[in-house]
């Protein structure tokens, strides 16, 4: 099983108009609300993909059971801790001449410490049943950003913690040694303190990472593809060329294939593969939906994998 610790859950809420008047009066086409959070787009992905997972994290009390509602209706299971407070909303706004999409993203109620321990508990008990535990995305107000180390040191022997965060989150995560990150180029960068242009400075930013006890680093680099690196290989895939609809969740349908191919015990370039294929069975799809099976199977055997520095 694979468990996803979401922190700061939210709701997306996409509303189309034709053209957007700024400081105008805008009439909303269509609407869809959907669940969101770093976390529960892995849970998703790994489900669609066939895999068993489970959400944990901090919801809230009012308006949190809109998050549960969903996550039953597609059978992943959830056990968060429930904390006063408004589950926040992150509003999207489409508008459809230009084809352009305005974010306005709330920040959420403020999260108290006996809620942290009330977690600490939760990811004890799961890590022993999860073959990984991936700790992804921001965090609400009040809580510190040593929140995702303090978290990993929780897990299970046999659980391998994943972190996809970024700044301080990520660089504090880094000290409980998770056993896969996947930064981005700009959180690689931010990282390591210096720009990377080449995927050999990429690759050999990595290796000063993996130093850190980082087992397996993989770098996406949006449009521009993906390099996974371990203490002995390196590999590139370039992105597929699919029609892009929404870059929304697309790391986060990489991180669910990465823990799916890594509970398969597959090699880092078939990681690297599964990655890929289910990042752009993402990014063609529109909106916040994120990577189905049936695109995913077919965009597999497409992703072309080759090793860096033969
Ligand atoms: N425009 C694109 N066309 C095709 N594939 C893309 C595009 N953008 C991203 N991808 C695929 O998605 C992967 C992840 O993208 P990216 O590096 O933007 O992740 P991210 O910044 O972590 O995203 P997120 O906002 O979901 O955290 C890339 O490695 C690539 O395979
Ligand atoms: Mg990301």
């Amino acid at each position: 099983m694979i468990t996803t610790v979401t922190m700061n859950p939210c709701m997306d809420k996409t509303v189309t108009v034709d053209t957007f008047q700024y400081g105008g009066l805008n009439r909303v086409q269509n609407g869809r609300e959907d669940i969101g959070g770093k976390g529960i787009n892995v849970a998703s992905v790994v489900t669609n993909l066939g895999g068993m997972a489970l959400c944990t994290g901090i919801n809230y009390e009012n308006g949190g059971d809109f998050i549960q509602g969903k996550l039953s209706d597609r059978h992943i299971r959830h056990d968060f801790v429930m904390v006063p407070g408004e589950l926040r909303t992150n509003l999207k706004l489409f508008d459809r001449s230009k084809g352009v999409i305005t974010e306005v993203n709330e920040s959420g109620s403020p999260v108290e410490a006996g809620s942290i321990v009330a977690l600490k508990e939760k990811v004890r008990r799961y890590s022993r049943e999860s073959s990984m535990m991936v700790f992804s995305g921001s965090v609400p107000q009040g809580v510190g950003s040593g929140v995702y180390r303090e978290l990993m040191e929780e897990c299970a022997r046999g659980c391998r913690p994943v972190l996809d965060a970024e700044g301080p989150l990520l660089s504090e995560g880094l000290k409980a040694q998770p056993y896969l990150i996947k930064p981005n180029r700009f959180e690689l960068e931010m990282i390591l303190g210096e720009e990377r242009s080449t995927k050999e400075g990429i690759v050999e930013g990595a290796r000063e990472l993996l130093r850190s006890g980082v087992q397996i680093l993989c770098v996406s680099l949006g449009e521009d593809g993906a390099v996974i690196v371990d203490p002995c290989r390196a590999y590139f895939a370039p992105a597929l060329p699919v029609k892009v609809q929404s870059t929304v969740g697309a790391g986060d349908s990489m991180v669910a294939a990465l823990c799916l191919a890594a509970e398969e015990g597959r090699p880092p370039a078939e990681m690297l593969r599964m990655a890929t294929a289910a990042a752009a069975a993402s990014v063609m799809t529109e909106g916040t939906q994120l990577c189905s099976r049936s695109d995913f199977d077919v965009l597999l055997p497409q992703v072309s994998v080759t090793r860096i520095g033969e």
